[in-house]
């Protein structure tokens, strides 16, 4: 099981043309491998969730993008771009709300559009490095994320999560789970209480998963408990993700996210959220203009039940994800450092900081 952490949830394998990736709706009971080479396959692996966490999610697609643009057989660049732009459109179609999705298929296209005067067989190798750099980057802006957060704990801290934002929802490390991997790597040890996380379960069996092979002291607890965990005197601080962050700091994650804020609020526990820039959506001024994903009823009345839990024709709300109002955040935690409200100023700072490198 602690090999699970040597695993790569999100990679390339070139010479056979697929995407590689961990089957997470298989864990934590086996660990899968799966080489997707159709679009299909990748479109579903994104939908299914056996591909999952914004950053992963954006990770797979430039992967994805790659994989399709080399399939397409032509020399001619207008041809080329109209196929390349099919294929993008189709990947984007996949899930909805991770800013992530958009944010790496925009880019690869940018490489398109930067080097039309190439020949299409140079510009698939540029989307090659790409697509990798994609990956590196992601790596590196999770561990500069583990270190921001880790400043903010001290050994033996306990730690409330909810949803994965942990090495299985990025390249390596995770976002929200980060400053717990590093603190493992420093030796340090946290409590980690991990929301359970209906109805798709990522957190006790991601999360929780994860945790205990890298030998954190965890607890899974239901949803519903989490307030109680608070005020039992547990936790020192909330670390979430974050699937996409509007200019005003609303962060929008998991469904329960927010409710979990509003603990916090009440039991005085900061609330952080925890992502790379590339999750930072500074094209939408607030959560309201968030589009939330909804996802089938089966999902909430059937999944995990050994037989069918609510009545046949029961009406089912299944959104998977919501807005945590930026007032209840403590601080947005990236790989450029930590943004305190008013966040309107602090996050334009951070890509300030970020265009100066
Ligand atoms: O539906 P999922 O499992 O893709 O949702 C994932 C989350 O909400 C994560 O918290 C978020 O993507 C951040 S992952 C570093």
């Amino acid at each position: 099981m602690k090999d699970i952490m040597r695993f790569d949830t999100v990679a390339l394998d070139d010479a056979q043309s697929a995407l590689v990736i961990i089957d997470q709706t298989r864990l934590p009971g086996a660990i899968e491998m799966l080489h997707l080479k159709t679009q299909k396959e990748i479109w579903d692996a994104i939908y299914l969730l056996q591909v999952r966490g914004a950053p992963a999610i954006g990770v797979a697609a430039g992967y994805g993008i790659y994989l399709a643009a080399k399939e397409i057989e032509t020399s001619d660049y207008d041809t080329f771009l109209a196929r390349f732009r099919e294929a993008k459109d189709y990947l984007n179609s996949s899930r909805p709300t991770a800013v992530n999705l958009s944010w790496a298929l925009n880019r690869m296209e940018q490489v398109v559009l930067a080097n039309a005067e190439r020949t299409v067989a140079e510009i698939k190798e540029l989307l090659h490095a790409e697509c990798e750099a994609i990956r590196d980057e992601d790596v590196a802006m999770c561990r500069a994320i583990g270190e921001y957060g880790l400043s903010l704990i001290k050994n033996g801290d306990g730690i409330l999560t909810h949803c994965n934002a942990g090495q299985l929802a990025t390249s390596k490390y995770g976002t929200a789970l980060s400053p717990v991997h590093l603190g493992r790597e420093k030796g340090m040890n946290f409590r980690v209480y991990t929301d359970e996380t209906r109805p798709l379960l990522q957190g006790a069996r991601l999360s929780a998963f994860e945790m205990v092979a890298d030998g954190v002291d965890t607890t899974v607890i239901c949803d519903n408990m989490a307030s109680q965990v608070m005020k039992n005197g547990w936790v020192n601080a909330v670390f979430v993700g974050c699937d996409r962050v509007a200019a005003n700091g609303d962060a929008c994650n998991k469904i329960g996210t927010s409710g979990v804020a509003i603990l916090a609020k009440h039991y005085g526990i900061p609330f952080y959220v925890l992502g790379p820039t590339s999750t930072i959506d500074m094209s939408i001024e607030s959560g309201d203009e968030i589009v939330i994903e909804q996802r089938p009823a089966h999902e909430v009345t059937e999944m995990w039940y050994k037989q069918r839990m609510a009545p046949e024709g029961v009406k089912v709300y299944n959104p998977a994800f919501d807005v945590t109002d930026h007032e209840l955040i403590t601080g947005i935690i990236t790989e450029e450092g930590i943004a305190y409200p008013p966040y309107t100023e602090s996050l334009k700072a951070i890509f300030e900081k970020k265009k100066t490198r």
